[in-house]
């Protein structure tokens, strides 16, 4: 691998490491293995490894219809960016309206369950669909970023979808993560700049005023240990206890 910039050592030992996991999931998964992006910074350093590495790993996201606009504009500046396809996935029409006529609009904030029927159909039966056919599938996971994922390992089955689920991130802290987009000035979503750390969809989620938890602009009215949308089905350490 060659970089153009000088590298710290320990974002060197993490890239090299990221390389050679990706490089042994397209052995192992074949041609067939997709990143599902939501053009967070971790995502954009993994599509941007991607196409370093001409690696054969296709990309999707789930519009769920409630992004930001800054985030939407993410999908045509990362496809002009790197020349790339991202496959997008959106909601049924039929499953927004039963739900609006269920929950209301915004029933999420409510309750746990009307947030996680909101979460069901804009993110996790899409990603079903998105799904089908693959061999595997990678997300940006990382340990740090929430109370929920600080077991996580590197490669799951992913009993929902029957199939592997590779987090190659899980070690890296934020820190990296910045370090590596300022390194390769990657383009990223223009929210971060307002405060934002961890980015959803726009009404579940705020910018963080300082010293709060990198989890605590998502659904800031629940408790930390219910924040996963189903996309994750990361067990809390407090709900195994
Ligand atoms: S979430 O479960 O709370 O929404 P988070 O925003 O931390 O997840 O993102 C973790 C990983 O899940 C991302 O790195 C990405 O791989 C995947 N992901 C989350 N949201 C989406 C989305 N809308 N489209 C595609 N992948 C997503
Ligand atoms: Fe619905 Fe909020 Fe979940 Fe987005 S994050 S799918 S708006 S509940």
């Amino acid at each position: 691998m060659r970089h153009h910039v000088e590298l710290p050592e320990i974002l060197a030992s993490k890239i090299t490491k990221l390389e050679a996991s990706l490089r042994s999931i397209c052995e192992y998964d074949g041609g067939n293995v997709v990143l599902a992006t939501s053009f967070s910074a971790e995502d954009m350093v993994l599509t941007d490894a991607l196409v370093r590495w001409d690696l054969p790993i296709g990309l999707i996201s789930l519009e769920t219809k409630r992004l930001h606009p800054e985030t939407q504009t993410m999908i045509a500046r990362t496809q002009e960016h790197y020349g790339i396809k991202v496959d997008v996935y959106e909601p049924e029409p039929n499953a927004v309206d039963e739900y609006v006529t269920t929950y209301g609009l915004n029933g999420f904030y409510d309750s746990l369950e009307a947030r996680r029927a909101c979460c069901d159909f804009r993110k996790s039966q899409p990603l079903r669909r998105a799904l089908i056919g693959r061999s595997a599938w990678i997300t940006g996971q990382r340990r740090e970023q929430s109370l929920t994922r600080r077991q996580l390992a590197e490669r799951e089955i992913d009993a929902t979808h029957n199939m592997i689920k590779y987090n190659p991130l899980v070690e890296w802290l934020w820190t990296d993560v910045l370090d590596y987009v300022e390194l390769y000035r990657l383009p990223i979503n223009p929210l971060y700049a307002r405060g934002y750390v961890s980015i959803g969809c726009e009404p579940c989620t705020r910018a963080l005023r300082p010293g709060e938890h990198p989890r605590a602009g998502r659904w800031w009215w629940e408790s930390a240990t219910t924040k996963e949308c189903g996309l994750h089905q990361n067990l809390s350490p407090v709900d195994t206890e």
